[in-house]
């Protein structure tokens, strides 16, 4: 059986960055609320006409395929995951398809939310250990900042998301490197403690729902119960990484790199502290992005790579946990 390593990763983030203080002055919140709660500091939100899902992901893929090596005729599959698509349908996968101008290599979308990334990591990594394909491009983008309530009745919420793109070129591994095992699960009983219901169809007619469109529909924002998401996440992301931890014999001490997804820095903290872990074995940067949802996990990746953080032979631990509710770990071999 082959094995897959990730040979390139790339990430963009918009320029327009929007402080805690910028969001104060457009609802009733401050700093410290944000800042306490949640660790955020800034976001970056796109300006509309510049960005969109698609380009990001394009941007932040063009970045992972340089530093990759891989030749654009040489990348065999695209999947792609988000939850802020540009089109109910067609997916994002096929506009980047088109945007690279690559081949017509299949593309696949993934939703998923803040899991996401690893959801999409597991799927590539299957189809290279079969031998199917050798080099797939793996991508997570999302607008938030258009959907959200940037009233005072959507401040639970709203300062939590920012958008942004991150990309991984997985491709067959010719040596150690390896994506070691991923593990994915879903819990649909608590779908609704954090979503968005609309515009799904619900069993409804389109001609009905349009009948019925009124500008004050909650449905169409997000919606969280916060308290009972942060009960669940600590739990299932611990369950997640003790899981992969257990699958490869390993120990919480064989850590080299915790990427938790950015989901909030106090759960974050929970983990690290809950696992023992140094500071230098976790990465956080939700406090210049907030949460970009599936894009957090490559985002951070990324980052940390960037910054010397990761080198070859570590290990490395991808943790998300998201609406569904759903949670996956990936633990990889640098
Ligand atoms: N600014 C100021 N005050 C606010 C804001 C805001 N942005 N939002 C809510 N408040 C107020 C509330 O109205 C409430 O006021 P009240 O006491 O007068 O009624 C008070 O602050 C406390 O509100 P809670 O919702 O109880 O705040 P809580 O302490 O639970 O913090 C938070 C909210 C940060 C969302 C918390 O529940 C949490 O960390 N949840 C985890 C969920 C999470 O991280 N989600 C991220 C996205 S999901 C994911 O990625 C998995």
């Amino acid at each position: 059986m082959f094995h897959s390593k990730i040979s390139g990763l790339g990430f963009y983030v918009p320029d327009n960055v929007v402080t805690n203080d910028d969001l104060s002055k457009i609802m009733d919140t401050n700093d410290e609320w944000i800042q306490e709660r949640t660790g955020i500091q800034e976001r970056r939100h796109i300006v509309r006409g510049q960005d969109t899902t698609t380009t990001m992901g394009v941007k932040a893929s063009k970045i992972a395929i340089e530093r990759s090596g891989i030749s654009y005729d040489a990348i065999d599959f695209i999947v792609f995951a988000t939850i802020s698509p540009d089109y109910y349908f067609p997916g994002p996968g096929v506009a980047l398809q088109k945007e690279l101008g690559l081949n017509t290599v299949g593309a696949l979308d993934i939703r998923n939310q803040c899991s996401g990334f690893v959801y999409a990591l597991s799927v590539a990594d299957q189809f290279i250990k079969t031998g199917m394909y050798k080099n797939i491009l793996v991508v997570a983008s999302e607008v938030q900042s258009l959907g959200l309530d940037m009233t005072d009745r959507g401040r639970g919420v709203s300062v939590i998301f920012g958008d942004g793109a991150g990309a991984a070129m997985l491709s067959r591994s010719d040596d150690d490197s390896a994506i070691l095992s991923t593990h994915l699960h879903s819990e649909g009983e608590h779908a609704k403690e954090l979503a968005v219901l609309a515009p799904g169809m619900g069993g409804r007619w389109v001609t009905d729902i349009l009948a019925d469109k009124n500008p004050d529909d909650e449905s169409y924002f997000p919606y969280m119960n916060g308290q009972f998401v942060f009960k669940h996440a600590v739990v299932r992301f611990s369950e997640v990484i003790n899981e992969g931890l257990q699958a490869n014999n390993l120990l919480v001490s064989d850590i080299d790199m915790l990427i938790p997804h950015q989901a909030n820095l106090r759960i974050s903290q929970f983990i690290q502290k809950k696992f023992g872990l140094k500071d230098d074995q976790v990465f956080n940067n939700i406090q210049k992005y907030g949460n970009t949802t599936a894009a957090s996990i490559p985002i951070a990746l990324t980052e940390a790579w960037e910054q010397g953080k990761i080198k070859k032979g570590d290990t490395v631990v991808l943790a998300a946990f998201g609406s569904g509710f759903t949670w996956a770990s990936a633990i990889i071999k640098w």
